[in-house]
Protein backbone atom coordinates (compact mmCIF):
# COMPACT_ATOMS: atom_id res chain seq x y z
CA UNK A 1 0.00 0.00 0.00
CA UNK A 2 1.67 3.50 -0.93
CA UNK A 3 0.33 6.40 2.18
CA UNK A 4 -0.87 9.23 1.31
CA UNK A 5 1.02 12.56 2.19
CA UNK A 6 0.60 13.72 5.59
CA UNK A 7 -2.36 16.81 4.68
CA UNK A 8 -2.36 20.01 6.55
CA UNK A 9 -6.34 19.62 6.48
CA UNK A 10 -8.62 17.64 8.34
CA UNK A 11 -11.93 16.67 8.79
CA UNK A 12 -13.75 15.57 12.13
CA UNK A 13 -16.81 14.16 11.66
CA UNK A 14 -19.01 13.23 14.84
CA UNK A 15 -21.21 10.62 14.56
CA UNK A 16 -21.46 9.80 18.37
CA UNK A 17 -24.97 11.05 18.84
CA UNK A 18 -27.50 8.71 19.86
CA UNK A 19 -30.40 9.87 17.19
CA UNK A 20 -33.45 10.05 20.38
CA UNK A 21 -35.41 12.20 17.77
CA UNK A 22 -34.86 9.71 14.47
CA UNK A 23 -35.33 6.86 16.60
CA UNK A 24 -33.81 4.38 14.32
CA UNK A 25 -33.23 1.62 16.41
CA UNK A 26 -29.35 2.34 16.52
CA UNK A 27 -27.05 5.20 16.88
CA UNK A 28 -28.00 7.87 14.46
CA UNK A 29 -25.06 7.53 12.06
CA UNK A 30 -25.84 3.49 11.81
CA UNK A 31 -29.29 3.63 10.71
CA UNK A 32 -29.21 2.58 7.01
CA UNK A 33 -29.90 5.44 4.06
CA UNK A 34 -30.46 2.42 1.28
CA UNK A 35 -27.60 -0.55 2.27
CA UNK A 36 -25.86 1.94 3.02
CA UNK A 37 -25.34 4.04 6.44
CA UNK A 38 -26.16 7.59 7.20
CA UNK A 39 -21.91 7.55 8.29
CA UNK A 40 -21.22 5.67 5.17
CA UNK A 41 -22.37 8.54 3.08
CA UNK A 42 -21.16 10.92 4.94
CA UNK A 43 -17.81 9.58 4.77
CA UNK A 44 -17.89 9.13 1.08
CA UNK A 45 -19.03 12.99 0.43
CA UNK A 46 -15.96 13.58 2.76
CA UNK A 47 -13.76 11.86 0.86
CA UNK A 48 -15.22 12.93 -2.23
CA UNK A 49 -14.61 16.46 -1.49
CA UNK A 50 -11.14 16.63 0.28
CA UNK A 51 -7.84 15.18 0.39
CA UNK A 52 -7.89 14.97 4.60
CA UNK A 53 -7.07 13.29 7.97
CA UNK A 54 -11.01 12.11 8.52
CA UNK A 55 -11.09 11.55 12.12
CA UNK A 56 -14.11 9.78 12.73
CA UNK A 57 -16.05 10.46 16.28
CA UNK A 58 -18.12 7.37 17.30
CA UNK A 59 -20.27 5.92 20.43
CA UNK A 60 -18.15 3.95 22.87
CA UNK A 61 -18.54 0.27 21.52
CA UNK A 62 -19.01 0.81 17.98
CA UNK A 63 -15.53 1.31 17.37
CA UNK A 64 -14.89 -1.83 14.84
CA UNK A 65 -18.33 -0.81 13.37
CA UNK A 66 -17.51 2.44 12.58
CA UNK A 67 -13.87 1.69 10.74
CA UNK A 68 -14.70 -1.24 8.66
CA UNK A 69 -17.81 1.30 7.31
CA UNK A 70 -15.32 4.06 7.16
CA UNK A 71 -12.52 1.59 5.01
CA UNK A 72 -14.93 0.78 3.14
CA UNK A 73 -16.43 4.43 2.18
CA UNK A 74 -12.82 5.81 1.94
CA UNK A 75 -11.20 3.02 -0.43
CA UNK A 76 -7.93 3.88 -1.32
CA UNK A 77 -7.81 6.80 1.47
CA UNK A 78 -7.58 4.06 3.94
CA UNK A 79 -4.80 5.62 5.33
CA UNK A 80 -5.74 8.72 5.99
CA UNK A 81 -8.74 7.83 9.13
CA UNK A 82 -8.78 7.84 12.68
CA UNK A 83 -11.61 6.54 14.74
CA UNK A 84 -11.97 7.50 18.15
CA UNK A 85 -14.77 7.54 20.82
CA UNK A 86 -16.97 10.71 21.53
CA UNK A 87 -18.11 12.08 24.66
CA UNK A 88 -21.63 12.91 26.33
CA UNK A 89 -22.07 15.90 24.23
CA UNK A 90 -21.42 17.26 20.54
CA UNK A 91 -18.66 19.34 22.12
CA UNK A 92 -17.39 16.92 24.06
CA UNK A 93 -17.25 14.44 21.03
CA UNK A 94 -15.31 17.30 18.72
CA UNK A 95 -13.02 18.00 21.44
CA UNK A 96 -11.98 13.89 21.37
CA UNK A 97 -11.52 14.29 17.85
CA UNK A 98 -9.40 17.41 18.16
CA UNK A 99 -7.46 15.03 20.46
CA UNK A 100 -6.15 12.70 17.90
CA UNK A 101 -5.40 15.31 15.18
CA UNK A 102 -1.70 14.63 13.31
CA UNK A 103 0.70 17.24 14.29
CA UNK A 104 1.00 18.61 10.86
CA UNK A 105 -2.77 19.63 10.60
CA UNK A 106 -3.33 23.32 10.26
CA UNK A 107 -6.65 23.62 9.24
CA UNK A 108 -9.94 21.74 10.73
CA UNK A 109 -13.34 20.94 9.28
CA UNK A 110 -15.99 20.17 11.81
CA UNK A 111 -18.54 18.28 9.97
CA UNK A 112 -21.91 16.30 11.51
CA UNK A 113 -22.52 12.93 9.96
CA UNK A 114 -25.99 13.17 9.84
CA UNK A 115 -25.73 15.67 6.84
CA UNK A 116 -24.83 12.22 5.01
CA UNK A 117 -25.29 13.82 1.74
CA UNK A 118 -23.81 17.41 1.95
CA UNK A 119 -22.77 18.16 -1.43
CA UNK A 120 -18.70 18.83 -2.49
CA UNK A 121 -19.37 22.33 -3.41
CA UNK A 122 -20.18 23.27 0.38
CA UNK A 123 -16.56 21.99 1.94
CA UNK A 124 -14.52 23.66 -1.45
CA UNK A 125 -16.08 26.92 -0.40
CA UNK A 126 -15.39 26.53 3.48
CA UNK A 127 -12.10 25.27 2.73
CA UNK A 128 -11.11 28.14 0.69
CA UNK A 129 -12.95 30.54 2.66
CA UNK A 130 -10.20 29.31 5.83
CA UNK A 131 -7.41 29.73 3.13
CA UNK A 132 -8.06 32.78 2.06
CA UNK A 133 -7.59 34.07 6.15
CA UNK A 134 -10.77 33.27 8.00
CA UNK A 135 -10.10 32.28 11.26
CA UNK A 136 -13.99 30.26 11.23
CA UNK A 137 -16.35 30.13 8.58
CA UNK A 138 -19.54 28.36 8.50
CA UNK A 139 -22.02 27.21 5.20
CA UNK A 140 -25.77 29.69 5.95
CA UNK A 141 -29.10 29.20 4.15
CA UNK A 142 -31.17 31.96 4.57
CA UNK A 143 -34.11 31.27 6.37
CA UNK A 144 -37.17 30.98 4.38
CA UNK A 145 -40.25 30.70 6.88
CA UNK A 146 -41.82 33.50 8.25
CA UNK A 147 -40.43 33.25 11.97
CA UNK A 148 -41.99 33.97 15.35
CA UNK A 149 -40.93 34.38 19.15
CA UNK A 150 -43.29 31.99 21.18
CA UNK A 151 -43.65 31.81 24.37
CA UNK A 152 -44.04 28.77 27.15
CA UNK A 153 -47.53 28.38 26.43
CA UNK A 154 -47.33 28.15 22.55
CA UNK A 155 -48.50 31.84 22.04
CA UNK A 156 -46.85 34.06 19.53
CA UNK A 157 -45.06 37.13 21.42
CA UNK A 158 -43.55 38.64 18.34
CA UNK A 159 -42.12 38.55 14.99
CA UNK A 160 -38.43 37.74 14.20
CA UNK A 161 -36.74 39.51 11.37
CA UNK A 162 -35.89 37.27 9.22
CA UNK A 163 -33.75 38.92 7.11
CA UNK A 164 -31.18 39.06 10.06
CA UNK A 165 -31.56 35.32 10.21
CA UNK A 166 -29.45 32.40 8.85
CA UNK A 167 -29.60 28.52 9.76
CA UNK A 168 -25.73 27.20 10.42
CA UNK A 169 -24.80 24.14 8.96
CA UNK A 170 -21.69 21.80 8.35
CA UNK A 171 -18.86 21.50 7.31
CA UNK A 172 -17.69 24.39 9.50
CA UNK A 173 -13.63 25.03 9.36
CA UNK A 174 -11.43 26.81 11.69
CA UNK A 175 -7.74 27.34 11.74
CA UNK A 176 -6.78 24.66 14.47
CA UNK A 177 -5.16 26.61 17.25
CA UNK A 178 -8.41 29.04 16.92
CA UNK A 179 -10.97 26.17 17.25
CA UNK A 180 -8.26 24.07 19.98
CA UNK A 181 -8.16 27.22 22.23
CA UNK A 182 -12.04 28.25 22.23
CA UNK A 183 -12.74 24.92 22.99
CA UNK A 184 -10.30 24.79 25.80
CA UNK A 185 -11.81 28.03 27.11
CA UNK A 186 -15.16 27.94 27.28
CA UNK A 187 -17.92 26.49 29.73
CA UNK A 188 -20.91 26.63 28.44
CA UNK A 189 -21.93 23.54 26.17
CA UNK A 190 -22.75 24.99 22.62
CA UNK A 191 -24.60 23.09 19.88
CA UNK A 192 -22.19 24.17 17.24
CA UNK A 193 -18.25 25.04 16.92
CA UNK A 194 -18.65 28.43 15.97
CA UNK A 195 -20.90 29.41 18.62
CA UNK A 196 -17.61 28.67 20.99
CA UNK A 197 -15.65 30.29 18.31
CA UNK A 198 -17.31 33.68 18.55
CA UNK A 199 -17.55 33.25 22.49
CA UNK A 200 -14.15 33.15 22.24
CA UNK A 201 -13.66 36.54 20.45
CA UNK A 202 -13.04 35.70 16.69
CA UNK A 203 -15.34 36.88 13.53
CA UNK A 204 -17.38 33.71 12.28
CA UNK A 205 -17.52 34.30 8.63
CA UNK A 206 -20.02 32.27 6.79
CA UNK A 207 -20.01 30.76 2.66
CA UNK A 208 -23.38 29.79 1.05
CA UNK A 209 -24.96 26.34 2.07
CA UNK A 210 -27.10 23.86 0.32
CA UNK A 211 -30.48 22.70 0.84
CA UNK A 212 -28.86 18.88 0.16
CA UNK A 213 -26.81 19.35 3.26
CA UNK A 214 -29.99 19.38 5.77
CA UNK A 215 -28.87 17.50 9.00
CA UNK A 216 -31.45 14.29 8.91
CA UNK A 217 -32.67 14.59 12.38
CA UNK A 218 -36.75 12.80 12.20
CA UNK A 219 -37.80 10.43 10.38
CA UNK A 220 -39.26 12.60 7.54
CA UNK A 221 -35.48 13.93 6.88
CA UNK A 222 -34.72 9.83 6.99
CA UNK A 223 -37.20 9.42 3.85
CA UNK A 224 -36.12 12.79 2.38
CA UNK A 225 -32.73 11.50 2.34
CA UNK A 226 -33.67 7.83 0.82
CA UNK A 227 -35.86 9.45 -2.12
CA UNK A 228 -33.26 12.02 -3.08
CA UNK A 229 -30.88 9.14 -3.24
CA UNK A 230 -33.87 7.00 -4.80
CA UNK A 231 -33.75 9.01 -7.82
CA UNK A 232 -30.58 9.29 -9.19
CA UNK A 233 -27.38 7.14 -8.76
CA UNK A 234 -24.59 7.01 -6.19
CA UNK A 235 -23.45 10.61 -7.86
CA UNK A 236 -26.61 12.14 -6.34
CA UNK A 237 -24.13 12.38 -3.01
CA UNK A 238 -22.29 15.22 -4.83
CA UNK A 239 -25.05 16.47 -7.42
CA UNK A 240 -28.02 16.64 -7.73
CA UNK A 241 -29.80 13.52 -10.00
CA UNK A 242 -30.04 14.62 -13.30
CA UNK A 243 -33.48 13.74 -15.39
CA UNK A 244 -34.19 13.59 -19.10
CA UNK A 245 -38.05 14.01 -19.25
CA UNK A 246 -40.84 15.87 -17.31
CA UNK A 247 -43.19 13.95 -14.80
CA UNK A 248 -46.55 14.84 -14.01
CA UNK A 249 -48.43 14.40 -10.52
CA UNK A 250 -52.03 14.81 -8.95
CA UNK A 251 -52.55 15.74 -5.86
CA UNK A 252 -55.85 16.35 -3.97
CA UNK A 253 -57.02 17.71 -0.45
CA UNK A 254 -60.16 18.16 1.86
CA UNK A 255 -60.56 20.45 4.53
CA UNK A 256 -63.75 20.87 6.80
CA UNK A 257 -64.85 24.45 8.24
CA UNK A 258 -64.83 24.86 11.53
CA UNK A 259 -61.10 26.00 12.37
CA UNK A 260 -59.98 29.17 14.40
CA UNK A 261 -59.93 32.77 13.49
CA UNK A 262 -60.06 33.30 9.62
CA UNK A 263 -59.99 31.44 6.42
CA UNK A 264 -56.86 31.07 4.71
CA UNK A 265 -57.36 29.46 1.70
CA UNK A 266 -54.81 29.11 -1.72
CA UNK A 267 -52.30 31.68 0.28
CA UNK A 268 -55.08 34.09 0.63
CA UNK A 269 -56.28 35.27 4.16
CA UNK A 270 -60.76 36.04 3.55
CA UNK A 271 -61.46 38.02 6.39
CA UNK A 272 -65.22 37.44 7.55
CA UNK A 273 -65.38 34.10 6.17
CA UNK A 274 -65.08 30.57 8.28
CA UNK A 275 -62.11 29.42 9.00
CA UNK A 276 -60.74 25.73 7.55
CA UNK A 277 -59.67 23.69 10.00
CA UNK A 278 -56.32 20.92 10.28
CA UNK A 279 -52.87 20.66 11.55
CA UNK A 280 -51.47 24.21 9.94
CA UNK A 281 -53.70 26.68 8.39
CA UNK A 282 -55.69 24.08 6.75
CA UNK A 283 -55.28 25.73 3.08
CA UNK A 284 -56.63 22.91 1.16
CA UNK A 285 -55.20 24.16 -2.25
CA UNK A 286 -51.58 24.70 -0.98
CA UNK A 287 -51.95 21.22 0.28
CA UNK A 288 -53.52 19.97 -2.93
CA UNK A 289 -49.93 21.86 -4.96
CA UNK A 290 -47.76 20.67 -2.71
CA UNK A 291 -48.89 16.82 -2.90
CA UNK A 292 -49.31 17.18 -6.77
CA UNK A 293 -45.25 18.42 -6.60
CA UNK A 294 -44.40 15.72 -4.30
CA UNK A 295 -45.71 12.84 -6.96
CA UNK A 296 -44.34 14.35 -9.83
CA UNK A 297 -40.82 14.41 -8.52
CA UNK A 298 -41.75 11.43 -6.96
CA UNK A 299 -40.57 12.22 -3.57
CA UNK A 300 -43.18 11.11 -1.67
CA UNK A 301 -46.86 12.78 -0.12
CA UNK A 302 -47.34 16.02 2.01
CA UNK A 303 -47.20 13.43 5.33
CA UNK A 304 -43.57 12.42 4.29
CA UNK A 305 -42.23 15.93 4.62
CA UNK A 306 -44.99 17.95 6.81
CA UNK A 307 -46.11 15.41 9.20
CA UNK A 308 -47.42 16.20 12.91
CA UNK A 309 -43.64 15.45 14.09
CA UNK A 310 -42.36 18.98 11.62
CA UNK A 311 -44.18 21.32 14.32
CA UNK A 312 -42.62 24.59 12.67
CA UNK A 313 -45.20 24.13 10.09
CA UNK A 314 -48.37 23.75 12.76
CA UNK A 315 -50.30 26.68 11.36
CA UNK A 316 -47.80 27.42 8.66
CA UNK A 317 -49.54 29.44 5.56
CA UNK A 318 -48.95 28.47 1.92
CA UNK A 319 -46.41 30.50 1.58
CA UNK A 320 -43.89 27.90 3.88
CA UNK A 321 -45.26 24.76 2.58
CA UNK A 322 -44.77 25.61 -1.25
CA UNK A 323 -41.39 27.67 -0.98
CA UNK A 324 -40.25 24.37 1.16
CA UNK A 325 -41.48 22.06 -1.39
CA UNK A 326 -39.79 24.17 -4.33
CA UNK A 327 -36.64 23.64 -1.77
CA UNK A 328 -37.23 19.54 -1.81
CA UNK A 329 -37.83 19.53 -5.58
CA UNK A 330 -34.50 21.58 -6.38
CA UNK A 331 -32.32 19.49 -4.23
CA UNK A 332 -33.90 16.66 -6.43
CA UNK A 333 -33.19 18.06 -9.51
CA UNK A 334 -36.23 19.11 -10.37
CA UNK A 335 -38.06 22.61 -11.13
CA UNK A 336 -41.74 23.46 -11.80
CA UNK A 337 -43.25 24.05 -15.06
CA UNK A 338 -46.55 24.54 -14.08
CA UNK A 339 -49.58 24.04 -11.86
CA UNK A 340 -53.16 23.82 -12.28
CA UNK A 341 -55.93 23.51 -9.27
CA UNK A 342 -59.60 23.74 -9.06
CA UNK A 343 -61.42 24.31 -6.13
CA UNK A 344 -64.76 22.67 -4.98
CA UNK A 345 -66.43 24.70 -2.57
CA UNK A 346 -69.60 26.81 -1.89
CA UNK A 347 -67.31 29.33 0.21
CA UNK A 348 -65.30 31.74 -0.63
CA UNK A 349 -66.31 33.28 -3.85
CA UNK A 350 -63.34 32.72 -5.49
CA UNK A 351 -64.24 34.69 -8.65
CA UNK A 352 -63.10 38.70 -7.53
CA UNK A 353 -60.00 36.94 -5.87
CA UNK A 354 -58.98 34.45 -8.58
CA UNK A 355 -55.56 36.16 -9.91
CA UNK A 356 -54.85 37.51 -6.79
CA UNK A 357 -54.52 33.81 -5.70
CA UNK A 358 -52.41 32.53 -9.24
CA UNK A 359 -50.48 35.73 -8.33
CA UNK A 360 -49.60 34.70 -4.28
CA UNK A 361 -49.48 30.82 -5.58
CA UNK A 362 -47.19 31.72 -8.24
CA UNK A 363 -44.79 33.65 -6.29
CA UNK A 364 -44.61 31.00 -3.30
CA UNK A 365 -43.54 28.37 -6.06
CA UNK A 366 -40.70 30.67 -6.96
CA UNK A 367 -42.45 32.00 -10.04
CA UNK A 368 -44.19 29.01 -11.67
CA UNK A 369 -47.41 29.99 -13.68
CA UNK A 370 -50.02 28.26 -11.02
CA UNK A 371 -53.87 28.24 -12.99
CA UNK A 372 -56.86 28.36 -10.14
CA UNK A 373 -60.30 27.94 -11.02
CA UNK A 374 -63.32 27.09 -8.97
CA UNK A 375 -66.71 25.13 -8.85
CA UNK A 376 -69.31 24.38 -7.07
CA UNK A 377 -71.37 21.36 -6.91
CA UNK A 378 -74.61 21.78 -7.66
CA UNK A 379 -75.70 21.09 -3.69
CA UNK A 380 -74.27 17.75 -4.10
CA UNK A 381 -71.69 15.94 -1.75
CA UNK A 382 -69.84 17.67 1.69
CA UNK A 383 -68.53 20.66 -0.47
CA UNK A 384 -72.61 21.31 -1.66
CA UNK A 385 -73.60 21.41 1.74
CA UNK A 386 -70.96 24.20 3.00
CA UNK A 387 -69.13 21.75 5.59
CA UNK A 388 -65.91 22.01 4.11
CA UNK A 389 -63.67 22.85 0.80
CA UNK A 390 -61.95 20.02 -1.72
CA UNK A 391 -58.76 20.94 -3.99
CA UNK A 392 -57.07 19.08 -6.99
CA UNK A 393 -54.44 19.51 -7.84
CA UNK A 394 -52.03 18.64 -11.38
CA UNK A 395 -48.03 19.71 -11.96
CA UNK A 396 -45.75 19.08 -14.21
CA UNK A 397 -42.03 19.34 -12.82
CA UNK A 398 -39.05 19.41 -15.55
CA UNK A 399 -35.61 19.08 -15.00
CA UNK A 400 -33.74 21.45 -13.62
N1 LIG B 1 -22.96 14.14 18.09
C1 LIG B 1 -21.81 13.58 18.64
N2 LIG B 1 -21.73 13.38 19.99
C2 LIG B 1 -22.77 13.70 20.80
C3 LIG B 1 -23.94 14.28 20.25
C4 LIG B 1 -24.01 14.49 18.89
O1 LIG B 1 -20.87 13.27 17.91
N3 LIG B 1 -22.65 13.46 22.08
C5 LIG B 1 -23.04 14.31 16.64
C6 LIG B 1 -24.17 13.46 16.04
O2 LIG B 1 -23.73 12.14 15.81
C7 LIG B 1 -24.53 14.21 14.77
C8 LIG B 1 -24.16 15.65 15.10
O3 LIG B 1 -23.40 15.63 16.30
O4 LIG B 1 -23.82 13.78 13.64
C9 LIG B 1 -25.38 16.53 15.25
O5 LIG B 1 -26.15 16.11 16.38
P1 LIG B 1 -27.68 15.68 16.34
O6 LIG B 1 -28.23 15.84 14.99
O7 LIG B 1 -28.34 16.30 17.50
O8 LIG B 1 -27.55 14.08 16.54
P2 LIG B 1 -27.94 13.21 17.79
O9 LIG B 1 -27.50 13.88 19.04
O10 LIG B 1 -27.45 11.83 17.52
O11 LIG B 1 -29.53 13.19 17.68
P3 LIG B 1 -30.58 13.55 18.84
O12 LIG B 1 -30.26 14.95 19.31
O13 LIG B 1 -31.92 13.41 18.14
O14 LIG B 1 -30.39 12.51 19.92
MG1 LIG C 1 -28.34 15.91 19.63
Amino acid sequence: MTLSPVPRLAVIVVAAGSGTRLKGGAPKAFVGIDDRSILHHALRGVVAATTAQVVVVVPSGYEGEALTDARDAAGDRADLLTVVVGGATRQESVAAGLGALWADVDTVLVHDAARALTPAAVFDRVIAAVDAGAAAVIPVLPVVDTIKRVDADGRVVGPVDRSELAAAQTPQGFRRSVLEAALASVDTDYTDDAAAVAAAGHDVATVEGDAVAFKITTGPDLDRARALLATGSSASVVRPPVHDAPRVGIGTDVHGFGGEGTLWLAGLEWPGEEALSGHSDGDAVAHAIVDALLAAAGLGDIGTHFGTDRPEFAGAHAEAFLAHTVGLLSAAGWRIGNVSVQVQANRPRFAARRLEAERALSAALGGAPVSVSATTTDGLGFTGRTEGVAAFATALVLPA
